[in-house]
């Protein structure tokens, strides 16, 4: 039997990025918080994050002592993951004895004002009206967004001096591991379908979103002041058994690489692509897949 067959595979996204966490937790490069960290203003800071899906970053900066006060906007193209944050956000501060009470446009949890915004990026630039952001973040999202045609409208967001902290950045290489023949061929083709998509009527991705971000950076005029490897790599214990929910976090990978693929017959033949993914449902299903994506953190001022 097989985990994988041709039918489109969903999965919770919301699942999804709660088994994320543990995975960025170890990804996220130490070198470029650490900068994050000397450049956080002081006090109760105003931070948009964008894409900011069910709200896991805001916890982690909580948990991780770097946001403690202030105002945090999570904004998100996707009303239903939002709605999902105000209940993930409640019980993970209840599981650490935080206070939160739920607000008619968001939560506060402790000192923290959570504000959700419900907004498509690229809509919102278009109608965003002044600097308004101490810090910036973007974790996980500037592989799906145009970047050259939307970072200069981001760092117009943030006031003078305000800083940003762009992370997990895709870069052009996953690697499975053992090894199987379609590897390079799978890859290639996913590649390709992340830089040829279109999302919200506009271009929504590149393959190599994290080296070019030097460059996107210092032509905005906010070169990074850090910059650092953020890769994901995830496998399984001595026992067998992947850490918190990170088999889900592998199988929701290798159902993306599906629902990418499934629609470009021309690229990997539909039953070179079956192969693959039964073998690595297989080896998922006994603790002996290895799944590494390179990635980049950056951490930098706004312009001027
Ligand atoms: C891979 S998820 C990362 C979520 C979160 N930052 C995290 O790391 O857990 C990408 C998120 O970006 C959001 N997103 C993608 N394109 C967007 C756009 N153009 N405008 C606003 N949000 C967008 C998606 O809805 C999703 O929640």
């Amino acid at each position: 039997m097989t985990c994988f067959d041709e039918t489109p595979m969903t999965f919770d996204y919301a699942r999804y990025l709660a088994s994320k966490t543990t995975v960025d937790d170890r990804a996220l490069n130490r070198h470029v918080l650490a900068e994050l960290r000397r450049l956080m203003p002081a006090g109760a800071p105003q931070v948009l994050e964008v894409g900011a899906g069910l709200g896991t970053m805001v916890a982690r900066l909580f948990d991780w002592g770097v946001v403690g006060a202030g105002e945090y906007t999570l904004l998100d193209a996707d009303r239903e993951l939002l709605d999902r944050s105000r209940r993930w956000l409640c019980d993970w501060a209840a599981a650490r004895g935080v206070r939160s009470d739920l607000l008619p446009d968001g939560l506060q949890v402790g000192d923290v004002r959570v504000r959700l915004v419900h907004a498509e990026l690229g809509r919102y630039l278009e109608a965003a009206h002044g600097a308004m952001a101490g810090v910036l973040i973007a974790n996980a999202v500037l592989d799906l967004v145009d970047v050259p045609a939307v970072l200069p409208g981001l760092l117009r967001l943030l006031v003078p001096g305000g800083v940003y902290w762009l992370t997990i950045n895709y870069d052009g290489e996953s690697i499975f591991a053992p090894g199987h023949p379609h590897d390079d061929q799978v890859m290639r083709a996913y590649h390709r379908d992340m830089d040829e998509r279109f999302r919200y009527g506009r271009p929504a991705g590149d393959s190599r979103t994290g080296r070019r971000l030097f460059q996107n950076l210092r032509a905005a005029g906010a070169p990074a002041l850090a910059a650092g490897s953020s890769d994901w790599v995830v496998s399984a214990g001595p026992d067998g058994n992947y850490p918190g929910d990170e088999a889900y976090f592998l199988r929701s990978i290798l159902s993306t690489i599906q629902n990418a693929l499934r629609s470009s017959p021309d690229r990997v033949e539909p039953a070179d692509l079956a192969d693959w993914l039964a073998v690595r449902g297989r080896q998922l299903a006994a603790g002996e897949l290895v799944y590494i994506a390179h990635q980049l953190d950056f951490a930098g001022r706004s312009p001027g």
